[in-house]
């Protein structure tokens, strides 16, 4: 279960969480689902480009909550073998959702896919709450900008308050460009962290995102593909290539 957050809109959690998604896809496919926290503004579906037909709010109102059979096929399907379970499309409905029931929703995804991926909303509202209880790895993404990282400093801090010392941390630099006057030594100092994956600003990754879909559906061989990809790495390691049986014997052979 592996919560996307940040203090700071605009940081880069829903690219982070769509392209992480669908890497982990890639590795388990049809045994990954990503889920829209952010309940009021969210855009998984303009991510990924899809037409949900049900909402988080469906799934914990109804039998979805005490049958998985119902709550999976409230499940959108994309073509990289991802699910998603996407936000209302009015924001007002968000106020429909109770701490209690987005905490009993990641437990019955988990017990029904290998990786849950969860967006969220800026900051720690009541559901990333519930979502920051049941995750196992938190991936935190700062823009690299002083507001960014302070506000990254202060969540760390109340992550340390809430005892969440078992979640494992994975610390995303999104959108970093060195002539912005940040170093990654700046960061690290302020946050008293390590970074652990640094994707660069770059157009790709717009262009990715206003087009819907994800860099990582693709084999893209840019800065940004590869660093989501490091970041994909952590949860799921990729297997190192085999040779082909024979391989060797046929190389220099016409
Ligand atoms: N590495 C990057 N390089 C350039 N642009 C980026 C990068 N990452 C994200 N963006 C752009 O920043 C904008 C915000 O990204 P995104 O929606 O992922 O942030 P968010 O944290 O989910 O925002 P919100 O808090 O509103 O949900 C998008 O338009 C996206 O294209
Ligand atoms: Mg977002």
């Amino acid at each position: 279960m592996i919560a996307v957050i940040s203090p700071k809109g605009g940081a880069g959690k829903t690219t982070v969480a769509s392209n992480l998604a669908v890497g982990l896809a890639g590795a388990a496919p049809h045994g990954t689902v990503l889920l829209d926290l952010d309940l009021q503004f969210g855009d998984i579906a303009s991510a990924l480009t899809i037409s949900p037909e049900h909402w988080v709010t469906d799934a914990v109102q109804g039998p979805a909550g005490r049958d998985t059979m119902v709550l999976k096929s409230f499940l959108s399907a994309h073509s990289s073998g991802l699910y998603a379970l996407c936000a209302p499309e009015s924001p007002a409905m968000a106020d429909q959702v109770t701490g209690d029931q987005v905490a009993h929703l990641v437990d019955q995804l988990a017990g029904l896919y290998r990786f849950v991926v969860i967006d969220t909303s800026p900051g720690l509202s009541e559901h990333t709450l519930a979502a920051l209880d049941k995750a196992t790895d938190l991936v935190m993404v700062s823009s690299m900008d002083v507001p960014g990282v302070r506000g990254m400093r202060k969540e760390l801090d109340v992550l340390r308050e809430l005892d969440m010392a078992a979640t494992k941390r994975h610390l995303v630099l999104n959108a970093a460009d060195p002539r912005d006057g940040l170093s990654l030594r700046d960061v690290e100092t302020t946050l008293g962290l390590a970074v652990d994956v640094v994707v660069p600003a770059s157009r790709t990754v717009r262009l990715s995102v206003n087009q819907g879909a994800p860099l990582l559906s693709t084999n893209g061989r840019d800065p940004a593909s590869k660093a989501l990809r490091k970041l994909v790495g952590r949860f799921a390691p990729t297997p190192t290539p085999t040779r082909k049986r024979g391989a060797r014997h046929r190389i220099g052979t016409p």
